[in-house]
Order: structure tokens, then sequence, then C-alpha cells
């Protein structure tokens, strides 16, 4: 199940390295920014994380705003409060830094000054924004979203707190800093359910009908990277060549999955994400994942063995055999990270199943997914992810 047919464009400038975020004002310059508004979250500014950026920015001369309002699933109305500011500042340029959340936020906000007609509401899907937004740079201080580099906004709806998103290539930061010494503060949980965040991308990337030689390239990579650093990322917040492993992995990831959409893991943690369920998106991911894999193992068996061989698991007997591998070995990567492996366990209940399942069928993540899920499919999988192992 390979696309010999494909486009590749990464058009966001990458600068990847320890320390690289000192280069945050000449990439700010090169953008034609003189007042930048930040986008980030109260945990960013009690980290000092926020304190060196304002110091590196106050060195190159560039003056700024902060707007640290972001929550996690940020609101609908919270770009708008994000977007008055920017305005009302005269800010030319969106430095996004945190999780997904923060950087999602910046991309709606730098979209909202430049698209000021109606409510961002009316921007939710594929392709609704018509001007170039701000230019963004992104600055990860998680490894998971891969929001630096992708064309989606999630938010949520704060009319019935429904996850919604916008995706348009314009919504692609212009530059994403990625500095693996921002990560290091990140607590063992956020460590764990990011990670697992970008596995899923990698994942469901390498299996999907949208797959090409070059993005599975990037997904397998990721795989490897991720099956081999993020144990020691969770167990050792400060290694820091497991946290420069990860941010890598997340990154290829983003690279892969930019191109190739998802699949049901991420159709599913759109709603488990929504109303009163709210799962922070890694996990949501987390929980369903090796119950996706079981169904989607008949739709690309060789994917599936390729993905135990690459997590480093011996060949089976049969290809289905080496294929089962790859869901055994992320059921232990989940077990070993410390992370819930119930629906039941965090609370989930099995009333809501049904629509959970009925919004799920609304990603275009289906679209992809390399065996073709009917709604009945999607409770059954639910269902495995309630009572997990
Ligand atoms: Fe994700």
């Amino acid at each position: 199940m390979e696309n010999l047919s494909f486009l590749f464009s990464i058009p966001t400038l990458i600068v990847f390295g320890c320390g690289c975020i000192k280069e945050l004002g000449k990439r700010v310059k090169e953008l034609g920014g003189s007042k930048a508004i930040i986008v980030t979250d109260k945990g960013i500014v009690s980290s000092g994380i926020l304190g060196g950026i304002k110091d590196i920015l106050k060195d190159s001369g560039i003056s700024f705003t902060v707007f640290d309002e972001v929550e996690p699933n940020p609101l609908d109305t919270t770009i708008e409060r994000g977007k008055e500011v920017a305005i009302r500042e005269g800010c030319n340029i969106v430095i996004g830094i945190g999780g997904g959340s923060s950087m999602d936020s910046a991309k709606a906000i730098a979209m909202r000054v430049n698209n000021q007609e109606g409510t961002l509401l009316d921007y939710v899907g594929v392709n609704k924004v018509k001007n170039p937004p701000l230019p963004i740079i992104a600055i990860p201080t998680t490894s998971g979203t891969a929001s630096e580099l992708t064309i989606f906004s999630v938010l949520t709806d704060s009319r019935d707190m429904t996850k919604i998103s916008i995706g348009s290539d314009l919504l692609t930061p212009k530059a994403a800093i990625c500095d693996p010494l921002l990560t290091i503060s990140m607590p063992p949980n956020i460590t764990a359910a990011t990670g697992m965040d970008a596995l899923t991308h990698a994942i469901e990337s390498y299996v999907n009908t949208m797959a090409t030689p070059v993005t599975k390239v990037l997904a397998l990579e990721s795989i490897k990277l991720i099956s081999k650093n993020l144990r020691r990322a969770v167990s050792r917040g400060d290694d820091i060549n497991a946290r420069t492993n990860m941010l890598l992995a997340s990154l290829l990831a983003g690279m892969s999955f930019r191109h190739t959409r998802l699949g049901i893991a991420h159709a599913l943690a759109m709603p488990l994400g929504s109303w009163d369920i709210r799962l922070p998106h890694g996990l949501a991911n987390a929980l369903v994942l090796p119950y996706v894999m079981e169904f989607n193992l008949p739709g690309n068996l060789e994917a599936y063995g390729e993905i135990a061989l690459a997590i480093g698991e011996n060949p089976g007997v049969t290809l289905r055999e080496t294929a089962l591998k790859s869901i055994k070995a992320v059921k232990e990567l989940i077990k070993d990270i410390g992370l819930p492996r119930s629906l039941k366990a965090v609370g989930v209940k099995k009333e809501d199943f049904d629509r959970i399942a009925q919004e799920a069928m609304k990603s275009g993540n289906l679209a992809v997914n390399p065996r073709v899920c009917k709604k009945e499919d999607l409770i059954s999988i639910l269902e495995a992810s309630y009572e997990g192992e």
C-alpha cells in the first residue's frame, strides 16, 4: 500500500539543536518582524523558559508583548482575545512557545489578525482561510504534536466544547525552532503522553493509504527513535540524548503525516478530547492505539510487520506473527511509561461510545485508514480500549 505518485513539501524552516533558541532574534528579523506577540501558557511562564526568550528578543532589539492565557484544549474565545491583543499592540509576527495548545493558538491568532471577517468558527474546516496569516515562528517545548510544521490548528468550540480544527497550508509556521533543552522541564506524565502522540503519528502515517516512499522512511525512523528513547526520557527528564531523539522523532513523524494524514486513533482522539471527557490528546491516542492496530492489522500486514522489526522485535515464523508483535510492543511501551491502559481507568463512560463514534466518523483521517471502518467498528474498538489489559 504505497503511493508512488506524490508531492512532498515542507515550507517550514527547521532549526534544530541544543541551544538553537539563541537564533530566535535572527529568525524574527529574517521574517520582517519588529513587534512580536508571544503566545504561550502559564506553565511556560513559571518554568522560566519565557524569561530566557524575552532576554534573547531584548538583546536583538525586538519588542514584544506576551499573551499567556492559552489553556489545554484552547477555546475559540481565547483565540479571539489573543487576536485583540495582537491588533491593539500592532504586532507583525507571532511566536508560539509551548506544546500543541500554544502553537495551535499562535497559528489561529496569526490567522485571525489578517482574516477579521466573521468569527473564528467561520474558518473551521479545510481551506477556509483567505489571507496569509502574520508570519508564525513555532517553538515546541514538548515532543509530540509536531504542530511546528503542520497545517492544522486544533481548538475547542466554547459553545458545546467540541474539538474543532482549522486546516490550511497558510497556517504552516514559517520557522520552527526545535531546541531539545526547552523540553527538559517537561514532567514524566506529559513526556509519556506527548511521546505516544508522536508514536501514533508515525504508526498511523506509516500504515495508511497515502504513505509514500519518502513519508515511510520518515515515519519508520521516528518509530525507531521513540522505541529507543521514550522510556529513557520519561525515566530521567534530564537525559539530553533521549530528549534530543524524542524531539527529532516528533519532527520526523510530523514531516510524514503532514503529507499522509493519520487514521482511526486520531479520529477517536478528537471526541475523546471534547465535551466533559476532555482527555489530553496524547493520552487519548495511547488509550486506543493498540486496539486500532488490532483492527487495522489485516489492512496492511506487511507494514505492521515492518513496524515490529523497527521497534526491535525478532521476526516471527509468519508475517502475521511478526505483525502482531508490533501491537504487543506498543502495549509494553505504554505500560513501561506509566500511562493509564484503559478507557475505564480514566473515567470514560460506555454511554458515551455512541456519540464518540458518531463524531469520529466525521474525521477526514478515516478516508486514508488502511481498513475501511464503520461506526460499529469504532464502537468495537472503544469497547476493547475500555477493558484494556
Ligand atoms: Fe496527534
